[in-house]
């Protein structure tokens, strides 16, 4: 196999792992996603809810894929297969999911990227008409199509590029440069006058809105938000250095996420409120509000504008990379290819995967899958089963397959750093995760909208999993 020919990549430093980890999990499920999620399922009820699964099991998943990563030093499948065969299903159904997740998120950063320019080009000329705008513009056959293929050149490039060259050298830079950029416009949005709704929106739970539909979609925004349940922290643990403390690391990276998903809340909702716009507008959310923040602002408004989209691009391309990286290593690692080859085939039948998401959005809407098109395909199938059944696989394949005592090893770098909570992650991974997501799964499946496409999700999982041995 590839890992016994070469010497496998590694992170360069401590802050660039961080930096790339961190930069995998801050993405569009922050900055695009959580807020339109938050603004569906009625505000602040959600976001506790959605706290405490960050908390409880997405934290603790997040140790235990690096801790599996880092242990077999291998890539999904790799990681699985070395230790059981018949678990080879669940890294191949982590690989699945990348692909998936692949063939949407590059068309909302090929939105992002076009914003970037309609900043500059008469966008925020006309704020009330900023809704309208975005509906004609995805919907084009053409246009958004070319700045999809443009965002994934930036990732090809830089995943081509390796580990420590590319993905953790561009993440050093870009992240930062988010942080500042989130802030200037919370500032903007709170002090516009009507902004105080939007601060109760966020801050004030109303019960009466949750379902089990609203747990499975707080579940789902966890991992997807945290990059978790198919593998791509697992990959980026296989590159971590010995020396590393995964708990704390992992512990940074919850936090980084988390802040700043709150912080695009605060940067959306006061605004939204002040304008009097609707919370519930779905994916278009951050497309809309935020340009009829910045045309307020007058001169500046269209280089700040430019500087958000920018940021939102760089959130967007270190988590899509992270993604391509989930695919290319398991290239890499299990079909023995090298990474340049790896790399252009698999983001090759993306970009046609991309071209259906993106023109279903317009000319193809008319055709659909289980009742609904291309893109929420892809997206609901990852972030509403895939995501939360590969954590609860892996959860299984931790707690009842793996050794303790080697866990234990791998968590305090054979006992040379404490991890206090050792028993307690034990045993939430190991008995209370699998359980928990397996609740809120049936309860979410129950209760959602596409039924038939969610038990089609299940049936491909169950199928994988018959076929584990000879994948
Ligand atoms: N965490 C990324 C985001 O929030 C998306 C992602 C999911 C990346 C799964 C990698 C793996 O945008």
């Amino acid at each position: 196999m590839g890992r016994e020919r070469a010497q496998r990549e590694s992170w360069g430093t401590r802050f660039g792992f961080l930096m790339a980890a961190a930069g995998s999990a801050v993405g569009l499920g922050n900055i695009w996603r959580f807020p339109y999620l938050t603004g569906e399922n009625g505000g602040s009820a959600f976001i506790i809810i959605y706290l405490i699964c960050i908390a409880i099991v997405g934290l603790s998943i997040m140790i235990a894929e690096f801790a599996v990563g880092r242990r077999t030093s291998l890539s999904a499948v790799g990681a699985y297969k070395s230790q059981n065969r018949s678990w080879t299903f669940a890294g191949v159904l982590g690989v699945i999911s990348g692909f998936f997740i692949m063939g949407f998120y590059p068309v909302v950063g090929g939105w992002s990227l076009a914003y970037m320019l309609k900043s500059v080009t008469g966008l925020l000329a006309l704020p009330e008409a900023t809704a309208d705008v975005f509906g004609a513009f995805i919907s084009a056959p053409i246009e958004p199509l070319i700045w999809t293929i443009i965002f994934m050149a930036l990732n090809i490039a830089i995943v081509a590029k390796g580990v420590a060259g590319g993905i953790e050298k561009a993440s050093k830079v870009l992240m930062p440069t988010l942080f500042v950029l989130l802030i200037i416009i919370i500032f903007e949005g709170v002090s516009l006058s009507g902004s105080g709704a939007g601060l109760t929106y966020l801050f004030k739970p109303d019960w009466s809105q949750v379902t089990g539909e609203t747990v499975l979609a707080a579940l789902g925004q966890s991992f997807f938000t945290l990059s978790l349940g198919m593998g791509c922290m697992l990959t980026y643990g296989s590159y971590l250095s010995k020396k590393e403390n995964i708990p704390v690391s992992a512990l940074a990276i919850v936090v980084m996420d988390t802040a700043v998903a709150i912080m695009s809340g605060l940067a959306i909702f006061p605004a939204l409120f002040a304008f009097g716009m609707e919370p519930a507008t779905g994916p278009g959310l951050v497309f809309v509000v935020v340009p009829a923040i910045f045309a307020q602002m007058g001169n500046v408004g269209p280089v700040i504008s430019l500087l958000f989209f920018a940021a939102l691009t760089v959130a967007a391309l270190t988590s899509s990379m992270s993604l391509l990286e989930v695919v290319v290593a398991y290239l890499i690692d299990e079909k023995e290819m090298d990474r340049k080859h790896a790399t252009y085939l698999s983001s090759l039948v993306i970009t046609i995967m991309c071209v259906f998401s993106s023109l279903s959005m317009g000319q193809m809407s008319g055709i659909k899958l289980f009742g609904v098109g291309f893109f929420d395909f892809f997206d609901i199938l990852t972030d509403k089963i895939f995501l939360a059944i590969g954590g609860m696989l892996l959860t299984i394949f931790v707690g009842w397959f793996m050794k303790k005592e080697d866990l234990k090893n791998e968590l305090t770098n054979d006992g040379t750093v404490a991890f206090g909570f050792f028993e307690v992650w034990y045993n939430l991974v190991k008995y209370v995760i699998p359980v928990v997501i397996a609740v809120v799964a049936v309860m979410g499946i129950a209760a959602v909208e596409q039924r038939n496409l969610m038990l089609f999700g299940l049936f491909m999982i169950i199928l994988l999993g018959v076929f584990s041995k000879k994948l």
